[in-house]
């Protein structure tokens, strides 16, 4: 198959290739475009045909479930059941926008597009391109990340084109994503509402809104012999093709035990990749030294983190070094994915 990669300005929109977008989709055929989060790859989500395609294209696992991407609250009235007033009072707040939400799913939702389950996780992104894909589309776009399943998820265009050219028809090329880590996942199926997976909204913020927010145990415990309830979560995303570890501790000492590791593995005769900061890299005195972006910002770090891996696969190191960052805010969300990256392998000093 030809991938079709078609460039679309944001200021531009409602344009020949948005069209050309919401054709394909609408005949089943799958179309990549941007969200504020990261790369989607989208089918129409009421087609059982054209969301199993996702799965081709992606080798994923048919239990992980997709996400359905609306433009609007009617449309979350026609795909879903049971929405309660907390689930009304999230959704005015923080929709369009990083967020997607659970809830049980009417009968016009193909089992085919939910992995089986009865409910269904539904998100409104802010991206206007997405918004205009999803449009022309019809207005129910099932999207994952638009990435092979186990690679990290894409921040740009040419990321999906990497996985995804000669599998499926189109791309909209709308630049880089403005977060770069994944939604939050929220699941309003249950009382108190329970975070499945950390992102931009975080649960602090969603806490003022609602009162108390439960966190899935088994992304806090990631011995503990649960499953996680996102069936996506159980598997070891994200992952590099290098062995990566964290290295936790006073920044001081973590970047003399990175050096002391790195210098280590070098003269065993591996290639070396480290994960460092504005405030660091320039005391790495060995390895490939990549800056993920600033401490004091950390939504850099959270932009630049899936870039930064699949850069360390093209190098082709074989074991990787990263700081650890702090857990509140978007920080949770970027130690989630580290996490997880890692397969929890973490060295604390
Ligand atoms: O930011 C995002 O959410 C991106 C963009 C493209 O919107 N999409 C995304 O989709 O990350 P995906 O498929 O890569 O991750 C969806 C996660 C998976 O872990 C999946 O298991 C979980 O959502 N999920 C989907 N439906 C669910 C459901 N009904 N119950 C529990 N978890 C669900
Ligand atoms: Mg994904």
């Amino acid at each position: 198959m030809r991938t079709i990669i078609e460039k679309v300005n944001k200021n531009e929109l409602n344009t020949e290739i948005i069209k050309e977008a919401g054709r394909i989709l609408k005949e089943g055929g799958l179309v990549a475009f941007p969200t504020e989060t990261v790369y989607g790859l989208g089918a129409d989500a009421l087609n059982e045909d054209a969301a199993r395609k996702i799965y081709a294209a992606k080798g994923r696992p048919s239990d992980n479930p997709l996400i359905i991407h609306i433009t609007n609250m009617d449309a979350l009235g026609k795909i879903t059941r049971n929405v309660s007033e907390k689930a009304k009072k999230v959704a005015q707040h923080y929709w369009p926008g990083p967020l997607t939400m659970i809830f049980d799913k009417s009968e016009i939702v193909p089992y085919g597009t939910t992995g089986g389950l009865d409910t269904v996780a539904v998100r409104m992104p802010v991206h206007d391109v997405a918004k205009e894909v999803i449009d022309a589309g019809g207005g129910y776009i099932a999207a994952p990340s638009a990435n092979t399943s186990g690679r990290p998820s894409p921040t740009t265009a040419q990321h999906v084109a990497e996985d995804m050219d000669g599998r499926i028809d189109m791309i909209v090329d709308g630049g880089a994503v403005d977060i770069g880590v994944e939604s939050t996942i929220l699941d309003m199926t249950v009382d108190p509402p329970m975070i499945l997976r950390p992102g931009a909204v975080t649960k602090e913020m969603l806490e003022e809104l609602i009162g108390e927010i439960d966190v899935d145990r088994t992304l806090i415990q990631p011995d503990s012999k649960k499953v996680p309830k996102a069936p996506g979560m159980k598997y070891r995303h994200y992952a590099p093709k290098a062995e990566l570890t964290i290295v936790e501790g006073n920044i001081d000492q973590v970047v003399c035990e990175i050096n002391r590791l790195t210098d280590e593995k070098q003269k065993e005769g591996y290639k070396v990749g480290i994960i460092g900061t504005r405030e660091t890299v320039g005391r790495y005195l060995y390895g490939d030294v990549k800056c993920i972006g600033t401490r004091e910002d950390e939504a850099t770090i959270a932009g630049n983190l899936y870039g930064i891996l699949r850069e360390f696969d093209d190098d082709k190191v074989d074991f990787i070094y990263s700081e650890s960052f702090a857990t509140d805010g978007i920080g949770s969300a970027i130690m989630n994915r580290l996490l997880k990256a890692a397969g929890h392998h973490v060295i604390r000093i």
